[in-house]
């Protein structure tokens, strides 16, 4: 049976959906299936149409990917949370999926899936490991498996992190060929991590 791989991501200017979408076919290579998933806006409207660009991205990434749902957390054997920094820290909004989980974790639903964590900053240095840092205490208290991207292929010694794949936008970038490479790796790293704990669990 295949290892089911899902991204659940947050992205307003397509980073992160960029970084997630390779994060999966990294996955992808390593065998498993996958799902991208991007968690719904929270602000409102007002917020949104403030910035050019935001709804019409919004548009596009709803009518391309479902929000995730608990059903897609029971259905996969590993997780990758994806979000654009804000002030650090995680968003807002792939925190309130995360905060719709606690049914599945008192059912102990999540204990031993694998779990990982990728980010987009704006700036170098714009907090790209607090953020990957601070989405480990929920994955923990999850029960998740926590899986780094670690410093385990070459691609790592040029981009990202050890802790997750990651990208810097700037002025709304996409990834390098470096921070998709990495992605890449990370993928198909958690994937492989995934399907070792599947067949553990038997
Ligand atoms: C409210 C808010 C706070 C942000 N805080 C930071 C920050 O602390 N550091 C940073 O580098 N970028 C920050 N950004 C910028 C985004 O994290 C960055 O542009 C990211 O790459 C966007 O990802 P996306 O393209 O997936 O939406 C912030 C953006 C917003 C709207």
């Amino acid at each position: 049976m295949a290892t089911n791989v899902l991204v659940a991501f947050y992205s307003r200017n397509g980073s992160t959906e960029a970084l997630a979408k390779a994060f999966a076919e990294g996955a992808q290579s390593a065998g498993a299936e996958t799902r991208l998933r991007r968690a719904r806006d929270i602000v409102g409207a007002d917020v949104i149409a403030g910035v050019p660009g935001w709804k019409e991205n919004a548009g596009r990434m709803d009518a391309a990917y479902g929000a995730p749902t608990t059903a897609d957390i029971e259905w996969a054997d590993a997780v990758a949370f994806g979000t654009p920094t804000r002030f650090g820290n995680v968003s807002a909004e792939l925190k309130a999926f995360i905060d719709s989980l606690g049914g599945l974790w008192f059912q102990g639903k999540i204990n031993g899936k694998a779990g990982a964590a990728i980010v987009s900053t704006q700036t170098l240095h714009g907090g790209n490991e607090t953020t990957l840092l601070t989405l480990y205490a929920p994955l923990a208290h999850l029960g998740f498996i926590i899986v780094p991207a670690g410093y385990v292929d070459p691609a790592l010694f040029k981009a990202g992190t050890p802790y997750g794949a990651s990208t810097v936008s700037g002025q709304n970038q996409p990834p390098t060929a470096d921070d998709v490479a990495v992605a890449k790796v990370h993928g198909a790293r958690v994937a492989k991590v995934a399907a070792a704990l599947k067949a553990a669990r038997g």
